[in-house]
């Protein structure tokens, strides 16, 4: 017997149109990655303009015959003034640019933690952050505003994104308290507005510790002792590889049966 094989799940991305907010590095650049092998029309957006441009040029050097496939945008989502204009902005931007709905929005635009122990914390510090401001304010504007650039229904996503300090409070740091506390709003949050949003669906995913340049940018090489620890306490003992947690939000992506829920990708840190 000859014929075709079935392409039931091979497809699933086909044609959908992505915005990966934070997609210009790291985890988001590896979603992106994957969203054009499955065949997705595929935005990142992010607020450095040049590591725009760099993502850009990288993702099209990688796909040559998906050049048209790929977009990159300059969108600030870090400042409590701008982020809904901002927010507004990118959404009619890629709407009109590829001249369709958007399918899938994956949020993983975020900075590392501020290592700044709650003894020294003042409200402000909190308010003013970008951490808090790109975990907390962000992903409420695009559940607010997104739906309407959005192809209704079960088929379409809003992926966010926390860590697993939101489950497991980080010892000994004196900061674990701002930090877990910022992380774990997004558990709510996600149920929440995938109540709101509904039947379009609102997930999280949750990684442990990923080897991505989020590390490099912490003040006084901090980044590399926290990464050490990590590691230490995963029952894999290899820190998290961004194309292999890039695989939880194409899950989000195309099971079209998950909303409100997390999907953790940490090593089994959580078991240690
Ligand atoms: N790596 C880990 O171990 C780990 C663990 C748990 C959770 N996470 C979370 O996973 C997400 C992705 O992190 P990653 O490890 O892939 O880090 P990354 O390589 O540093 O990527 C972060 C992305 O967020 C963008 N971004 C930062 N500030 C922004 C702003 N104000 N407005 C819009 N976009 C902004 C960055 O681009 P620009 O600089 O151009 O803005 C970049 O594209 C983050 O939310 C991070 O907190 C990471």
């Amino acid at each position: 017997m000859s014929g075709q094989d079935q392409t039931k799940y091979a497809n699933k991305l086909q044609d959908a149109n992505v915005l990966i907010l934070g997609g210009t590095s790291g985890i988001g650049l590896c979603v992106a990655e994957a969203s054009l092998e499955f065949g997705a029309l595929v935005s990142v957006a992010s607020s450095n303009p040049e590591r725009v441009h760099q993502a850009v040029a990288k993702l099209q050097k990688a796909y040559p015959s998906k050049k048209d496939n790929i977009r990159g945008y300059q969108c600030d989502l870090g400042n409590q003034d701008t982020m809904e204009k901002n927010t507004v902005s990118i959404l009619e931007k890629v709407v009109q640019d590829t001249g369709k709905k958007l399918d899938h929005i994956v949020h993983l635009s975020g900075t590392g933690v501020d290592p700044v122990p709650l003894s020294a914390l003042g409200v402000k510090d909190m308010t003013d952050r970008n951490s808090v401001n790109l975990r907390f304010f962000s992903p409420l504007m695009f559940g607010k505003h997104a739906p309407k650039y959005m192809n209704p229904g079960p088929s379409s996503s809003i992926t966010l994104t926390s860590g697993v300090l939101a489950i497991r409070p980080l010892h000994g740091t004196g900061f674990a308290g701002p930090m877990t506390g910022n992380a774990a709003s997004s558990l709510g949050m996600t149920k929440g507005l995938a109540v709101d949003l509904a039947p379009l669906r609102v997930n999280l995913v949750l990684p442990g510790a990923v080897d991505t340049p989020l590390w490099d940018a912490l003040p006084g090489g901090i980044g590399a002792v926290l990464k050490a620890k990590a590691k230490d306490t995963m029952l894999t003992k290899i820190i998290g590889k961004p194309e292999d947690v890039a695989e939880s939000y194409l899950c989000c992506m195309r099971d079209a049966n998950m909303t409100g829920t997390e999907v953790h990708t940490n090593g089994g840190t959580l078991l240690f």
